[in-house]
């Protein structure tokens, strides 16, 4: 190698060395540490539905004791309906959590709107179709057509899964996923925060120095 050469690389390796070891002082200073931003609630983004359905609860192997209505109730005695002097359904304390609220003015709180007096353990749709528990989604179908409609066309409720049918199947939740059956008003939640800026300084620039020249 020739003599400029070397003194060029032998000028550069101490130029580095000089701005190493002045890193390695601090004498430059340090960019001031950002503020750490709070991680989100996490239930913002939890993909759990608000309530699980007879259906879910069977399938994640929950407690469905509930469901086994002829381990309570005697098949062959046909079930009456006690209402009060208000005309209010007067429920026996073993079905004391459940709250009839479906529609205003008790429009359908009656037990046998949905269920089958013949077989408790079935729902009945207002055609006379008998349908499972699990398939209360047809149920909801037979008095709300249009939301149902919504709901097949993926437009009410939530479809996940896959696109491409060849891969893998769509997962769209049932009704009572979200709504309560008995009491379906859907209860207000939270709205989420608002994100937060990575770069508050860059994110928000003063209009003076923005709009300069
Ligand atoms: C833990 C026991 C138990 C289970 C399980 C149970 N029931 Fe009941 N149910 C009762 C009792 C007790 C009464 C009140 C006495 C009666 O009328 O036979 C009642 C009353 C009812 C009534 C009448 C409400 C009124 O006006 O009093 C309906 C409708 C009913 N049950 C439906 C069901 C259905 C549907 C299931 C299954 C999904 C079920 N029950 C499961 C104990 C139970
Ligand atoms: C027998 C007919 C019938 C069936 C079955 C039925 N609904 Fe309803 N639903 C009604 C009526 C009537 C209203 C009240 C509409 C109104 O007041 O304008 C209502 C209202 C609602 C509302 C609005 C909130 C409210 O309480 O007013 C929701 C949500 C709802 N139903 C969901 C469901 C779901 C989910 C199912 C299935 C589990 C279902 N419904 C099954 C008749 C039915
Ligand atoms: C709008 C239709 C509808 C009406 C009206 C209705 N139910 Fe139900 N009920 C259902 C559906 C659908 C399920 C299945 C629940 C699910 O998927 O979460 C169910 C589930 C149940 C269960 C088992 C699970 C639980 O929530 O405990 C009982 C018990 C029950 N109903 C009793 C009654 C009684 C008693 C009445 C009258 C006071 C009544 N239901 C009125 C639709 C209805
Ligand atoms: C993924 C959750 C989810 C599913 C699944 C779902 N809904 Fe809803 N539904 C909602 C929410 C959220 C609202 C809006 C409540 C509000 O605006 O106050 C709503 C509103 C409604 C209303 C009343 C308001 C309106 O104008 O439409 C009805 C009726 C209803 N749903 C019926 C159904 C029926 C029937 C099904 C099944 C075929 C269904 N929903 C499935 C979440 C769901």
């Amino acid at each position: 190698m020739n003599q400029p050469t070397n003194r060029i690389l032998n000028l550069l390796a101490a130029g580095f060395l000089c701005l190493a070891l002045g890193f390695w002082f601090n004498l430059f200073g340090r960019p001031a540490v950002p503020a750490e931003v709070p991680l989100v609630d996490l239930a913002f983004i939890a993909t759990n539905t608000a309530r699980l359905s007879a259906a879910d609860l069977i399938r994640t192997g929950g407690d469905t004791s509930g469901l086994e209505c002829y381990a309570c109730h005697d098949k062959k005695q046909p079930l009456k309906l006690k209402f009060d002097a208000e005309s209010n359904i007067v429920l026996p304390k073993e079905h004391e959590d459940i709250v009839m609220g479906h529609g205003g003015h008790k429009r359908n709180n009656n037990c046998f709107n949905c269920h089958d007096e013949t077989n408790l353990e079935l729902l009945q749709a207002r055609d006379g179709r008998q349908i499972k528990l699990v398939d209360s989604t047809q149920l909801c179908g037979s008095c709300h057509g249009p939301t149902y409609r919504d709901w097949e066309a993926g437009v009410h409720g939530r479809t996940s899964g896959y696109w491409k049918r060849e891969l893998g199947p769509i997962d769209r939740k049932g009704c009572t996923s979200c709504h309560n059956p008995h009491a379906p008003a859907f209860p207000g939640r939270a709205p989420a925060p608002a994100p937060h800026a990575l770069h508050p300084a860059i994110a928000q620039p003063e209009k003076e120095s923005a709009h300069a020249h």
